[in-house]
């Protein structure tokens, strides 16, 4: 603080000085055109020194970026500590989501648990019941994986119609970190747990909701992680610390944060998380159980309703996201005209599996109206729906896997809004 407070007195005052010198500047050539004070005059930055290397010992974004945070919605929730908040995905490029800004969902609130603290027991089905510290599981191998993870609920709101301005609320419920993690299996193998492709393991975390879901073994034995570190870093409280379960490609509420149990089952448990709620409900009325797979999806993250355009018409870069839980994208279109016809756009690198992909159309605006679009195809060859096609199956009372085709209705100001179009 008491840097921060030398900082701002010093600016000040030089801010005063500077402004003094530039009138004088001004007023002698006043028939010339305005010199731009940022070239021609020595600045705060280049006259004096910055902050010492003893001052931050760990950073955080610069203050002018102190919008992008974020954000959750109060109407939404009862309380919130029963609830969700938003990637601010509309001023992030790239892939990875830092923590920081990762979207939370949390069913009974953030807790903090301990690494001393911390076990993770092994039971049901298996040869020898295991407990494990935190120290035993950094002794077993690890691996390192970008994944996204994306709450079922996400779009979730939209189903109706087109409800929340800022594709932060809509898509925002997603994040992509690298994680470093032990395959299940290995600690599977360890309690020398049955490994039949009929059985199931039933994973738990230990807040008081304990978001308890039933994984099948194949999925358990397949690709899911036991993370402990993601981004490099220890994972947030928020996140899970000090251990979650990362469940690649699949709904997020399987990926149970601060995990402390994994029974292996016989059969699905059928809790509360996977029967009341996390089902889908279908147009004919009836609900449908074990939609696992997060499929396909794409949002146009620029310009959008947060994120106009300011520029004016010239040059313009519209910019995405998209996400496939069966594997890689392989192929993102972009419409300007509300889904009549479709550029292929320019992936900023080739699809991880699982994980987000950054798309880019480079293209040139005449300012006039656009209705933008995005639709995204993966390795399988399945194309993102749009909303029409999914009401069909779907209706319009569902809450959960919205994976329609988003638009933004872009006016000739360049102000962007949330539309459906039929
Ligand atoms: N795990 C526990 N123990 N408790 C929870 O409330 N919420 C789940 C899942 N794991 C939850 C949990 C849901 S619904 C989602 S979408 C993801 O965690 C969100 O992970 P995040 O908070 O890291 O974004
Ligand atoms: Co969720």
């Amino acid at each position: 603080m008491d840097g921060m407070f030398r900082e701002t007195s010093r600016r000040a005052f030089l801010r005063g000085s500077a402004a003094a010198a530039a009138g004088a500047t001004v007023g002698g050539a006043a028939a010339a055109a305005t010199p731009d004070p940022l070239i021609t005059e020595v600045q705060d930055w280049a006259s004096f020194t910055g902050t010492g290397v003893d001052e931050v010992p760990y950073g955080m974004p610069i203050h002018f970026e102190k919008d992008v945070i974020r954000r959750n919605v109060e109407w939404l929730t009862a309380s919130p500590i029963s609830s969700i908040n938003f990637t601010p995905i509309h001023a992030l490029d790239g892939t990875i989501t830092p923590q920081g800004c990762a979207f939370e969902r949390h069913h009974s609130g953030a807790i903090e648990l301990s690494k001393p603290d911390y076990r993770l027991m092994i039971n049901g089905l298996v040869e020898r019941p295991l407990v494990f510290t935190y120290d035993d599981l950094e002794r077993f191998p690890r691996e390192n994986h970008v994944y996204f993870c994306e709450c079922a609920a996400n779009t979730g709101m939209e189903w109706a119609g087109a409800q929340l301005n800022g594709v932060q609320y809509t898509h925002g419920m997603i994040h992509n970190m690298e994680y470093t993690g032990i395959p299940l299996r290995l600690l599977l193998a360890e309690a020398g747990a049955q490994m039949d492709e009929n059985l199931w393991v039933y994973v738990e975390g230990a807040d008081a909701s304990s978001n308890g879901r039933s994984i099948p073994m194949a999925k358990a034995l397949d690709d899911v992680l036991v993370a402990f570190k993601a981004n490099g870093e220890a994972l947030r409280l928020e996140h899970g610390y000090p251990v979650r379960l990362v469940v690649p490609g699949w709904e997020g509420n399987m990926w149970v944060k601060w995990l402390r149990r994994i029974e292996v089952t016989d059969a699905a448990v059928e809790s509360r998380e996977e029967t009341s709620k996390y089902t889908d409900v279908l147009e004919d009325g009836t609900a449908r159980k074990w939609t696992w797979v997060m499929d396909a999806k794409s949002v146009i993250t620029s310009p959008s309703p947060q994120s106009p355009i300011t520029h004016g018409a010239g040059p313009l870069v519209i910019s995405g996201l998209a996400w496939s839980g069966h594997g890689k994208i392989t192929r993102v279109d972009v419409s300007k005209d509300g889904g009549v016809t479709w550029e292929t756009a320019r992936l900023g690198k080739q699809g991880d599996t699982k994980a987000l992909t950054r798309f880019y159309l480079d293209t040139n605006w005449d300012g006039s109206e656009m209705l933008l679009q995005a639709r995204a195809m993966d390795e399988t060859g399945y194309i993102q729906p749009t909303k029409e096609q999914l009401r069909e199956l779907r209706g319009e009372n569902s809450v959960y896997h919205n994976n329609c085709i988003q638009t933004w209705w872009v006016d000739e100001s360049g102000k962007a809004e949330n539309v459906e179009i039929s």
